[in-house]
């Protein structure tokens, strides 16, 4: 099912798997879950896109099967158009990729995911303005802002960044609320009101949960704190 046919009612909580014990990734993905993570977030590099390696889809299949909260697959690879019918099959219910990579793939791949019944997303660096999406707004369930550079966990958060582009992103995804605005990048209790304060649906943790002494007090911090925010933000624009 279609992960983003409707905007949801609170914050939700994406618990990113980079920064956990890979070694143990089957239980990392449980604990999220046990703590009450809204879904797992996945996030695949090539050393080429991003400078890091992480993962494929093989992983994920392999994984797949530890929990059912939807798997959020966020690739940052040079090719998602050339890899997207593997994440499909390794089970990812929606699949994010970069509006910077090169544009030929961008339609096809949005397609490819829908007509899989998956939900569909863009990303967009924090130096890329939310207008190189307008070609492909028919085709979004996800507009995923980034709010650090690709690449790695534990980086500090671009509140300019939030603030300049949250709250145009989810006008203009309005009226309607069909699709959802993520954030990833320094997700934290102490950035949620701004995240929250621009209308954003789903929020991104990785390090913030995963070296937390207690991962579902840290999950549900971070979502009072946002929901505060974003019900605010949505009385706001009415
Ligand atoms: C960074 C990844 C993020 C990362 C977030 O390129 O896309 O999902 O795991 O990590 P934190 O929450 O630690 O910033
Ligand atoms: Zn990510």
């Amino acid at each position: 099912m279609s992960l983003a046919s409707r905007r949801p009612a609170g914050t939700l909580i994406a618990a990113s798997i980079l920064d956990s014990d890979l070694a143990a990734l089957g239980d990392e993905i449980r604990r999220a879950e046990a703590a009450g993570a809204d879904r797992i977030h996945l996030d695949v590099m090539d050393a080429h896109f991003v400078p890091n390696l992480t993962f494929g889809w093989k992983t994920i299949e392999a994984v797949r099967h530890v929990t059912r909260l939807p798997f959020d697959a966020h690739l940052m690879i040079a090719e998602p158009g050339r890899w997207a019918a593997e994440f499909i099959d390794a089970g990812c219910d929606s699949i994010t990729f970069h509006v910077e990579v090169a544009a030929p793939q961008i339609r096809p791949a949005l397609e490819a995911i829908r007509a899989a019944g998956r939900s569909a997303g863009l990303s967009v660096k924090p130096g890329t303005p939310l207008e190189s999406l307008s070609p492909y707004r028919d085709l979004l369930d996800i507009v995923l802002v980034m709010t650090v550079e690709p690449g790695f966990g534990g980086q500090a958060f671009m509140a300019d960044v939030a603030e300049a582009k949250l709250g145009p992103a989810r006008a203009w995804l309005d009226p309607g609320g069909a699709c959802e605005v993520q954030v990833d990048g320094g997700g934290r209790h102490d950035t949620a009101t701004v995240i929250g304060g621009g209308g954003t649906d789903v929020i991104v943790a990785g390090s913030a949960l995963y070296r937390a002494d207690d991962m579902a007090a840290e999950v549900a911090r971070i979502r009072a704190t946002a929901d505060a925010a974003r019900a605010a933000a949505i009385a706001r624009a009415g």
